[in-house]
């Protein structure tokens, strides 16, 4: 072999092999795929124009994909022959949606650049867009995820957080997952959008002291203390379809929807945190920037041997 055609060679499996480095970038798709992030943006953008909570059910899709082995797409995954996927854990079913929108999103992204961008690349650009699209900061998306060719139901019922959770029970559960007390505190301000049902706090406001009277009382309004379980409130009452720091404000005021709000200021540790946010904005908003793009770091499948690019999210190829 000549020389530069060794030097060429090894050129390019220095190229070639980078994105198999186990690391992400934001300009992964820079030459495959240049419209990937406008496409997801569009898409995004009409989504919520159409319906202002889908910004938030799309944040939380990446969430919950992320605290199940890693943020790889799985929790698109509709149960198979093979396996039973993730959308019945107690936390997703009848919960999470979007998944028509993720789909939009991937047949628009196959249609410009076939086999490119992962579902996993795509929950996350999504979460980002949807955040700035609802007044909320934003960040440079890592970019490089691959697809998982299964899902885990037991990993998303026992990895995802619970509403029952205590202080230390959301610090382990996010400890566990590589994520500081600070970014679990700042993550959980993404519940300045979106809804809850009712079966979710209904204990909360029926039988707990640590929430204010006349808010409690405007709750059970729409949530019965029996039935109307997938009945809907706001997690920030004040403002659930701008992404602002009016979670914490609410937080001062024993106004969190769900118990595992509450327990972020309730006389322990996190107080001053919230306190923090809740008279800064833009602290919280630099901070929840940056635990999004720690979240997203979690355990991603990288390189050409792991898990896939799937050409519809909801099955393996
Ligand atoms: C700290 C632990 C957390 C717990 C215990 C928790 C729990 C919940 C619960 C119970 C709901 C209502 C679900 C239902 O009604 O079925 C909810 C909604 C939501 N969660 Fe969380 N969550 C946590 C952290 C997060 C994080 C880290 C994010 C994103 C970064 C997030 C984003 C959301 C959003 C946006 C909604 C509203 C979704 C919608 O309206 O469709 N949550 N969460
Ligand atoms: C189940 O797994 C086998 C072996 O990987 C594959 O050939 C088959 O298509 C899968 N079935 C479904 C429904 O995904
Ligand atoms: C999921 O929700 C459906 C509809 O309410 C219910 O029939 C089913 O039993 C639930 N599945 C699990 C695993 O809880
Ligand atoms: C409230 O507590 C009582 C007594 O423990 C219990 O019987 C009831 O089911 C609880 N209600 C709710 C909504 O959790």
């Amino acid at each position: 072999m000549k020389t530069n055609t060794l030097i060429a060679c090894l050129v390019l499996v220095v190229l070639c092999s980078s994105p198999g480095n186990g690391q992400l970038s934001s300009t992964f798709y820079d030459k495959m795929c240049p419209k990937a992030l406008s496409i997801v943006k569009a898409a995004v953008k009409q989504a919520v124009a159409k319906e202002n909570r889908m910004g938030a059910s799309l944040l939380r899709l990446h969430f919950h994909d992320c605290f199940v082995n890693g943020c790889d797409g799985s929790i698109l995954l509709d149960d198979s022959a093979n396996f039973t996927g993730e959308k019945t854990a107690g936390s997703n079913n009848n919960s999470v949606r979007g998944f028509d929108v993720i789909d939009t999103i991937k047949t628009q992204l196959e249609a410009a650049c076939i086999g490119i961008v992962s579902c996993a690349d795509i929950l996350a650009t999504a979460a980002r867009d949807s955040v700035v699209q609802l007044g909320g900061p934003t960040w440079r998306v890592q970019l490089g995820r691959r697809d998982s060719r299964s899902a885990s139901l037991s990993g998303a019922n026992s990895q995802i957080p619970a509403f029952t959770s205590s202080l230390s029970a959301l610090t382990s559960s996010f400890s566990n997952k590589g994520l500081s007390t600070n970014d679990m505190i700042a993550l959980s301000g993404a519940h300045t959008i979106g809804q809850g049902r009712c079966t979710t706090f209904r204990t909360h406001v029926y039988n707990e002291t640590n929430i204010n009277s006349a808010f409690a009382t405007s709750v059970k309004a729409n949530c019965p203390s029996t039935g109307g379980d997938n009945n809907l409130s706001p997690l920030d009452v004040q403002s659930s379809t701008v992404f602002d720091n009016q979670y914490y404000i609410n937080l001062k005021s024993q106004k969190g929807l769900l118990h595992s709000n509450q327990e972020l200021f309730n006389g322990g540790s996190a107080d001053s945190q919230v306190t923090t946010y809740s008279t800064n904005r833009n602290t919280f908003f630099t901070d929840f920037a940056a635990a999004m793009v720690n979240m997203g770091n979690i355990s991603p499948l990288t390189g050409t041997n792991a898990g896939e690019v799937r050409k519809n999210c909801r099955k393996p190829n």
